[in-house]
Order: structure tokens, then sequence, then C-alpha cells
């Protein structure tokens, strides 16, 4: 098997480009192998964002316009424990603090064969949109995601490589999805 080129934050603007959904967008061939999430994006990404419910960005090759990845982006707030506004030096009254959510993320397969840190790139750019937020909008301290571990029960492996952690407060026991948050305040 030959050895995936590796993407990150000095080579992945050169290789890929990332762009808002937009209606002339060709999403027939993308492929992650989950059904939802292809299905997510061909059938719902746009009616969702034309109203106001989740922007989808879609991050294509350069050389040939394919989507390589895609993620959908809400606004969200997350309770933390008194522990956990320590650990993040929140000194604040309240526990609710604002954040953004990554509410759907997907990598295509193909192109998950050819690249390693496609996802982790993603993640990269998710926090460069929610910093752009706060510096132009509204505050967001975290991003977010609802783990889907029933599609994938290891997928919480990848966001702890990012720096995500679990929020205590957030996931229920039998949740088929674990909140976590990833501090974009240093
Ligand atoms: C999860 C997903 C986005 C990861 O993207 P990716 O491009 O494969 O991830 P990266 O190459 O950046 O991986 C970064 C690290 O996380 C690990 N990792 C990636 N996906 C993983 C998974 N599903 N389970 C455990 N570890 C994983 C990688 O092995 C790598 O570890 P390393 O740095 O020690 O080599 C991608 O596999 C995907 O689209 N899956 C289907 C949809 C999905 O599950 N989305 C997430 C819903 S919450």
């Amino acid at each position: 098997m030959s050895k995936r080129a590796a993407v990150d934050i000095k080579n992945g603007p050169s290789l890929f480009i990332l762009e808002r959904l937009s209606p002339s967008d060709i999403l027939a061939p993308f492929d992650c192998s989950i059904r939802e999430y292809n299905d997510y994006l061909i059938q719902e990404a746009q009616k969702a964002q034309n109203e106001f419910i989740a922007v989808t960005w879609l991050l294509h090759e350069r050389e040939n316009g394919s989507i390589v990845a895609y993620m959908s982006l809400i606004n969200d707030a997350i309770k933390l424990t008194a522990t956990e506004k320590e650990l993040h030096h929140l000194d604040y009254p309240f526990r609710t603090i604002p954040a953004t959510k990554i509410a759907k993320l997907a990598v295509s397969s193909l192109y998950c064969r050819q690249y390693k840190g496609i996802g982790t790139y993603m993640l990269y750019l998710a926090a460069g949109i929610a910093e752009d937020t706060n510096l132009k909008h509204s505050a967001c301290r975290f991003v977010t995601v609802d783990a889907d571990i029933e599609h994938d029960p290891n997928v919480t492996a990848f966001y702890t490589k990012n720096g995500f952690i679990p929020n205590t407060e957030m996931t229920s026991k039998h949740s088929k999805t674990i909140s976590m948050r990833k501090d974009i305040w240093v």
C-alpha cells in the first residue's frame, strides 16, 4: 500500500480551498462511507443553510475542484461545572458559555486514502472561523462537537488528539454522542 501524503496547516492552503456551500456545487459524488453523512450533504445541507439552521463549508481540491471534506457549523452554548469553568479560567457568575458547534464533519473516503490529516485540517479551519466570528461579530469561546459514537465508537480519539475534551454536564450514559469542547482562547 502506498504511503498517504500528510496535510497540515502549511501545505493545506496550497492544496485545498474552503468555500461556503453554494447552490451550484455538485455534491453527488461525495462519499465518506457513512450514508447518513452523505445524504445530509446531498439532500439537506443547502436547505439548512437557506433557512439559517446550519452553514456548510466545503473543502475543495484546488487542482480539480472535487469535494475533499465538508463541515456544517452552528451557534452553540454549553453548560460547564464549576471545576470545568476553573480549568478554562472562566471567572463569571453564569454557567452557560457560547460556542461554535461542528454539527457535521466528514472527509471523503477517496481523499482519506490519499491523505492523512484532512480531518485535523478541517478542525483547524473550524477554529479559524470561530476566531473570525469573535473578531467580527459575536463571541464564542469554544469549538464544540457531539462526537458520533453510534457510527464510529472510536471517533472520540480523533477529537482528543486534536485537543477536545468531554463535557461532563452534557452527555448522558445512554447517549449516541459524546459532547466535547476545545477552548480557542489562548
Ligand atoms: C472522523 C474523520 C473526520 C477523521 O478524519 P481523518 O482525515 O481521517 O483524520 P486525521 O487524518 O486528521 O486523523 C488525525 C488523528 O486521529 C486519528 N483518527 C482519525 N479518525 C479516527 C477514528 N475514526 N477513530 C480513531 N482515531 C481516528 C488518526 O489515526 C490520527 O491519529 P495520529 O495523528 O496518531 O496518526 C473521518 O474519518 C470521517 O469523515 N469519518 C466519517 C464521518 C465521521 O465520523 N465524522 C465525525 C462525526 S462526529
